[in-house]
């Protein structure tokens, strides 16, 4: 059994991958950002040398992307530099690195899947910010895997299954685009390839659910399995007036992840069992 640091514990990654390894018997502590700040070296070098952790799984980040374009000193502190900070007390006290990563480092002008080997050029703060720490943290630690995911959900989470969920409990039509493709991910599925990879070696893995879609077809799938009758109406990004752009195609291939034969499931029987649960939880059904 291992003694686990997870940065960013308030978040819904941080919060799924906390329940998933204590309940593989694991010594698990979570961090929210109030208990673990990552842009301050002192308060980490202070945890790490109390905790003497085996492993840090940095899921903390500043995740809002049309913020990140009007507050870059912060974007890069904490996605940029706050991974640094980690990585090389990681290395000082030999701690494995995991630091999670986005779809967002890419342009988004491919046809086919993105492999753990395509140059990342990305087109927003919150993309470049995210590549600065993937940079500095392979760069200050040897012993670091960066696992690059996308369109992420979990439970209690600000997320696009969650906002789709509230809107149609409000409106009769939701417009959506439809030319922005990508693959939807589950929290927990993600999390469970997560504990797959630990005893794996460093580097760069993507990790998503299997298959991909565009936003509409993303919304029209949730709308069906919550038996909504709310019209999901189709629209080209151009007309939906984004402050930000977003990469037009941001699809990972899990071809890596296959190859060491781990599989993840398709998106949408993850998104089913996903919905089940909030409606559980939450007494809707
Ligand atoms: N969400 C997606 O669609 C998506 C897609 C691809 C990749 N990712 C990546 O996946 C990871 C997890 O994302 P998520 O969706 O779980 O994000 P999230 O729900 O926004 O969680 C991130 C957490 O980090 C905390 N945080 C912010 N600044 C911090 C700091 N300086 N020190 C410590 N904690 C700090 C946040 O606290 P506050 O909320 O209080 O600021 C929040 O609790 C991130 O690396 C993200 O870039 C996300």
């Amino acid at each position: 059994m291992m003694r686990i640091i997870i940065t960013g514990g308030d978040g819904q990654l941080g919060r799924e991958l906390g329940q998933i390894f204590k309940k593989e018997g694991h010594t698990v502590f979570q961090y929210s950002k109030q208990q673990l700040d990552i842009t301050d070296r002192g308060q980490i070098r202070e945890i790490l040398k109390r905790i003497e952790p085996e492993i840090i799984i940095n899921t903390a980040a500043f995740t809002k992307v049309d913020l990140c374009e009007t507050e870059l000193e912060k974007a890069y502190l904490i996605n940029g530099i706050g991974p640094y900070y980690l990585a090389t007390e990681a290395k000082e006290r030999n701690v494995k690195l995991f630091h999670i990563s986005t779809d967002y480092v890419f342009k988004g002008d491919k046809l086919f899947p993105y492999e753990e080997e395509d140059t990342p050029h990305p087109k927003t703060i919150y993309g470049k910010s995210k590549r600065l720490g993937e940079e500095l943290a392979l760069i200050a630690c040897e012993n670091t895997t960066i696992i690059r995911t996308s369109w992420l959900y979990g439970h209690g989470g600000q997320n696009f299954v969650n906002t789709i969920k509230e809107l149609s409990n409000q409106l009769s039509e939701i417009r959506v685009v439809d030319d922005q493709y990508g693959c939807p991910t589950y929290t927990k599925d993600l999390g469970i390839v997560i504990k797959e990879l630990i005893t794996r070696p460093p580097g760069i893995y993507h990790v998503t659910n299997s298959g991909s879609c565009s936003w509409f077809e993303f919304a029209t799938e949730i709308i069906k399995l919550l038996k909504k009758q709310t019209k999901i109406i189709p629209i080209p990004t151009k007309e939906y007036g984004l402050k930000t752009p977003r990469p037009l195609y941001s699809v990972l291939s899990n071809k890596k992840l296959n190859n060491f034969d781990i599989k993840t499931r398709n998106w949408k029987e993850a998104l089913q069992e996903y919905l089940k649960k909030e409606c559980v939880d939450r007494n809707e059904n």
